[in-house]
C-alpha cells in the first residue's frame, strides 16, 4: 500500500501487476490444479478412438465399444466444465488486476500536482482509466499471461502424449515451431507502433468527444455542425485505417502464416504416418490418435507465441498508465491547522513567486499579511494574477520560491487536508455535480444533521430560491448544474463553502458575471458570510468589495498597491484607475 502514502512515489503498473498476482496466488494455484485436470482429460479422448480402431473394432467387442461410447460422451462433457472453471478463475485474477491499477490510478490523479495534470486531455484521462488497465488486466493477464503458464502445461502433456504414440512422426510435426517463433519474432516491432498508434487513435476520438458536447451551444451558434461532421469523419477514417491494419496484422501475421506453418507440418506428418503404417510401424488408431493430439498441440504453439506479441500490447498500454502514476503529487505536510479558536485564519505571503512555465509571469515577489478577521479584497486587471493567488492559498500549486504561512505554520509544513478543511472556498467557476441541491451543498458529505444546510442556505441568499424548487431541496440541478443561472450556482458554491463554516473564505471572482440586482444577492450574501472569519474576496466589481478592511491591487502578477479605498483613492494610482472607470456602477 505504500503507493497510497501522500507525496510517495507510485509502483509502475507492471509492479502493480506482479503485487496483485501475488495476492491471488491462492486462484492461480486452484487454476493450474484445474488446468492439469483438464489436459489429463484432453489427453483421455484421443486414446479412447485409438483403443475403439485399434482393439475394440478389430476384436468385435461389444462390452468395450459400449464403455468407449460412454467415455467419449462423459469425457469431453468433463473437459468442458473444467474449461469453464478455468474461463471463470482465469477472468477473475485479470479483472482484479484491471481494478487494482485503475483503484490506484485514479488515487493517485487525485493528488497529483495541477500543473502536471493540466497537460493531458480528458480524454486521455478517461481512455487509460478504463481500455488502458483493462487491457492490462482484462486482455493481457486473463488472455494471456495466465494462459502461458496453462498452455506450457497443456503442451507438455500434449507433446508427450505425441511421442508416446511416434516419436518419428512428433519430430516431424516440431518442424513448425521453429518457423512459427521466427515469424512472431520479426513481427513484434511493427506489432508494438501498431498498438501504439490504435492507442493514440483511440485517445483523441474520447478527447474530442469530451469536447465536442459541452460545447454544442458554440457549435450551434457559430453554425460549425458542418465543421464538426467533418472532424468527426476524419476521425473515423483514421480509426477505421488503423483499424484496418491491425485486423490484418492479426489475420495474417498471427492467423494465416502460422496456420499455414502448421499444416504443412501436419501434411509431412500425416503422409509420414501412412507410409509407417504401411511399413507396419504404427496402428491405424495410433494416427488417428495423433491427427487428434496435433491441433491442440499447434494452437497452444499459437498462443503461446502469441503471448509474446501481447506483451508488447500491454506494454503500450502500460505506458500510457505509467505516463499518469509517474506524474508528480504535491508533497503534504503532517502539521494540522490548530481548532479554531480565534475569530479567524492569519495568513501572510512571503515573496512568494510562482509562474505556470510557459513564459506568463504568474504572481512575482507577492508579500502581505492578512489578520485574524480581517476582509480583504483582491482587485486588478484580467490576467493580473488574483486567481492564481487564491490557487495557491489552496495548495493547489506550490510556489517557486517564498512562503506562504497559516497561522505563522509554514505551508509545506501543513497537511492540505488539514488546510483545505479550514478554508471556504468558492471558485471562478462553480462546479456543481448532477445531483440534488442538497447533495451539492452537502459534498461530499450526505446527511444534513441539525439543519447546517439551511443555515448555510440562508447566509447564502438562496435558501428562499430552493424552497420555490419543484423538490426544494431534493431538486435535480442537472450535469454541471446547467439548469441553474450563473447567480444561484454562485451562491450555491458559497452555502457550499459555508456549510464547513471556515475560518478563511476566499471567493474568486463570485460577483463577476452577475447583473446588477443578483450581485446585490451575492454581495449581501457574501457580507453575512464573511462574518466571524477572515475572508480574501478576488473582485473585479468594485461595488462588491467596498466594504474591504484593505485592498491588495495585483497587476502583471506584481502587488502594485494596498491600502484602505479611502488611501489608495488618495493615492491616484492604478486603483484610482480603475474606480473611476466603474464610477457609474459605485455610490
Ligand atoms: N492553468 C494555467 N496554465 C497556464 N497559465 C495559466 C493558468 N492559469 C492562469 N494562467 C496565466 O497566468 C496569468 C494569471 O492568471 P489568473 O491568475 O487567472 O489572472 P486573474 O485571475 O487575475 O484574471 C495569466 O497570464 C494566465 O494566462
Ligand atoms: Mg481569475
Amino acid at each position: 500500500m505504500r503507493s497510497h502514502d501522500e507525496g510517495g512515489v507510485p509502483k509502475e503498473s507492471f509492479g502493480l501487476l506482479k503485487e496483485e498476482l501475488r495476492k491471488q496466488i491462492p486462484r492461480i494455484g486452484l487454476l493450474i490444479l484445474v488446468a492439469v485436470l483438464g489436459t489429463g482429460v484432453g489427453l483421455i479422448q484421443p486414446l479412447l478412438f485409438k483403443s475403439l480402431i485399434d482393439t475394440a473394432i478389430p476384436d468385435s467387442d461389444l462390452g468395450l465399444i459400449g464403455l468407449l461410447l460412454v467415455g467419449m460422451v462423459i469425457v469431453p462433457v468433463l473437459g468442458a466444465g473444467l474449461n469453464s472453471v478455468n474461463h471463470y478463475l482465469r477472468a477473475f485474477v485479470g479483472e482484479a488486476v484491471a481494478q487494482r491499477l485503475r483503484r490506484e490510478l485514479f488515487n493517485h490523479l487525485l493528488s497529483v500536482r495541477l500543473a502536471e495534470l493540466e497537460k493531458f486531455r480528458t480524454g486521455e484521462l478517461i481512455n487509460r482509466l478504463t481500455r488502458s488497465c483493462g487491457m492490462i488486466g482484462e486482455v493481457y493477464v486473463a488472455d494471456h499471461l495466465l494462459p502461458v503458464l496453462l498452455n506450457t502445461i497443456l503442451l507438455v502433456g500434449t507433446l508427450t502424449a505425441m511421442i508416446a504414440l511416434s516419436w518419428r512422426l512428433a519430430l516431424l510435426a516440431l518442424l513448425a515451431f521453429p518457423f512459427s517463433f521466427l515469424l512472431t519474432r520479426k513481427t513484434r516491432g511493427h506489432a508494438e507502433s501498431l498498438y501504439d498508434e490504435f492507442s493514440t487513435t483511440l485517445e483523441a476520438g474520447r478527447s474530442y468527444l469530451h469536447e465536442v458536447w459541452p460545447g454544442l451551444r458554440t457549435v450551434r451558434a457559430f453554425n460549425a455542425e458542418g465543421h464538426e461532421r467533418k472532424r468527426w469523419q476524419s476521425w473515423i477514417e483514421r480509426h477505421w485505417h488503423i483499424k484496418a491494419r491491425v485486423t490484418t496484422f492479426h489475420e495474417l501475421i498471427r492467423t494465416l502464416l502460422p496456420e499455414f506453418i502448421n499444416y504443412a507440418a501436419a501434411g509431412l506428418a500425416f503422409g509420414y504416418g501412412a507410409f509407417e503404417i504401411i511399413q507396419g510401424r504404427l496402428t491405424v488408431g495410433s494416427l488417428v490418435a495423433f491427427v487428434a493430439y496435433l491441433p491442440r498441440s499447434y494452437a497452444v504453439l499459437q498462443a503461446l507465441l502469441g503471448t509474446q506479441v501481447n506483451l508488447q500490447e500491454a506494454r503500450v498500454n502500460a505506458k500510457r498508465v505509467d505516463a499518469l502514476l509517474g506524474l508528480e503529487r504535491i508533497p503534504s505536510g503532517h502539521k494540522n491547522l490548530s481548532a479554531p479558536s480565534s475569530k479567524g485564519a492569519a495568513l501572510a505571503f512571503q515573496n512568494v513567486s510562482f509562474d505556470y512555465g510557459r513564459g506568463d509571469f504568474g504572481v512575482q515577489e507577492l508579500t502581505f499579511c492578512v489578520e485574524p478577521g480581517e476582509f480583504i479584497a483582491v482587485v486588478g486587471p484580467s490576467g493580473g494574477g488574483k486567481s492564481t493567488i487564491i490557487d495557491l492559498i489552496m495548495g493547489f500549486y506550490a510556489p517557486r520560491s517564498g512562503t506562504i504561512t497559516f497561522d505563522g505554520i509554514d505551508q509545506r509544513n501543513l497537511s492540505l487536508a488539514s488546510l483545505r478543511s479550514q478554508i471556504g472556498f468558492v471558485p471562478q467557476d462553480t462546479f456543481l455535480w448532477n445531483d440534488t441541491v442538497s447533495a451539492n451543498i452537502l459534498y461530499p458529505g450526505r446527511s444534513d444533521d441539525g439543519g447546517r444546510i439551511r443555515q448555510a442556505a440562508g447566509a447564502a441568499q438562496i435558501d428562499e430560491f430552493i424552497l420555490g424548487l419543484p423538490d426544494g431541496y431534493e431538486t435535480l440541478v442537472g450535469e454541471r448544474g446547467m439548469t441553474l443561472s450563473g447567480g444561484e450556482r454562485q451562491r450555491f458554491a458559497i452555502a457550499r463553502a459555508l456549510l464547513r463554516q471556515p475560518r478563511l473564505l476566499l471567493l474568486d471572482e463570485a460577483t463577476a458575471a452577475l447583473d446588477a440586482l443578483t450581485e446585490q444577492k451575492v454581495r449581501a450574501a457574501i457580507d453575512v458570510a464573511r462574518q466571524g472569519r477572515t475572508a480574501i474576496v478576488v473582485a473585479h466589481r468594485l461595488v462588491t468589495i467596498l466594504q474591504a478592511d484593505r485592498i491588495l491591487v495585483i497587476d502583471e502578477g506584481r502587488l502594485v498597491e494596498m491600502g484602505t479605498r479611502q488611501s489608495l483613492l488618495a493615492s491616484r494610482g492604478l486603483f484610482f484607475d480603475l474606480y473611476q472607470a466603474q464610477s457609474f456602477d459605485l455610490p
